[in-house]
């Protein structure tokens, strides 16, 4: 076999390079009927943008970017990877996207009043590395929020409907997710109150776990399907607003 040095970062980036072209067709994931609902949520966490500067982590093809500029906040975006960046940009022009490495990120400290994440923490690689990061970049002062979920854990209602409607034959990228995901630190699962735990060790304060995600799953009902929709109802998915302190 040919020695390599690539590692499990190398794989997940290209897992998500490879998924680029496609993302925004998979529903859940393109920001649509569930526009309002998302503002709301994001309103909630983090109140007037007011033109604050935000930093979208793993922005991938910008969905989240698109968000937080209809709300007013001066948007800039980070992912690593490049067809991802691609999609975004071409979305986006005016926003600045970057890239870099969510756990490295090499912005200045203090530079960002906001940092918003959907679904980059349960694939992180160490999340410990992460939180310390973006505890960094913040102002203090400043809000971070994060949006994930246990993609792992079977609730009864998710057992219920996968032996009703079993899937289909498992894709190479289904097999690939599965893998990734069984050797990332949330391999078990990233529940709410595991990630919010490391993120008061990172330094974080006023942490609050909000589970009420109905309003967007209601609003992609629709898009979804009836299996994937009650799928997604049944999971553990959450929003995790923390602040920094003033005195750090
Ligand atoms: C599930 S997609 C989510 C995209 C976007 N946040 C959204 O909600 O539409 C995960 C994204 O995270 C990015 N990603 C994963 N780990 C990363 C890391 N350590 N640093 C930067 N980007 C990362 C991937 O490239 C991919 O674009």
């Amino acid at each position: 076999m040919t020695p390599t040095n690539r590692d499990l970062r190398d794989e997940i980036r290209d897992y998500w390079s490879d998924r680029a072209a496609t993302f925004d067709d998979d529903p859940g994931h393109r920001i649509d009927a569930d526009m309002v609902a998302w503002q709301d949520l994001f309103r909630r966490h983090l109140g007037d943008a007011q033109g604050r500067a935000l930093l979208d982590l793993a922005s991938g093809t910008g969905e989240i970017a698109r968000l937080c500029r209809s709300l007013g906040f001066a948007v800039t975006g980070l992912d690593w990877s490049e067809p991802m960046l691609e999609r975004a940009r071409a979305k986006l022009p005016d926003v600045t996207f970057l890239q870099a490495d969510a756990e490295r990120t090499t912005l200045p400290s203090a530079s960002m009043d906001v940092i918003v994440t959907r679904h980059l923490v349960w694939t992180l690689v160490d999340p410990v590395a992460a939180f310390a990061e973006w505890f960094r970049v913040l102002r203090p002062g400043g809000t971070l929020l994060v949006v994930d979920g246990d993609f792992v854990s079977r609730s009864l209602l998710g057992r219920i409907v996968q032996i009703m409607s079993p899937r289909g034959p498992q894709t190479e990228s289904a097999a690939r997710h599965k893998d990734i995901l069984s050797r990332v630190h949330f391999s078990a699962g990233a529940r709410a109150d595991h990630v919010a735990g490391l993120l008061h060790a990172a330094g974080f304060d006023r942490i609050d776990i909000d589970t009420n995600l109905a309003p967007i799953h209601r609003a992609q009902s629709a898009q979804l399907g009836w299996r994937k929709s009650l799928l997604r109802r049944s999971e553990h998915r959450y929003a995790i607003s923390a602040t920094k302190p003033l005195a750090s």
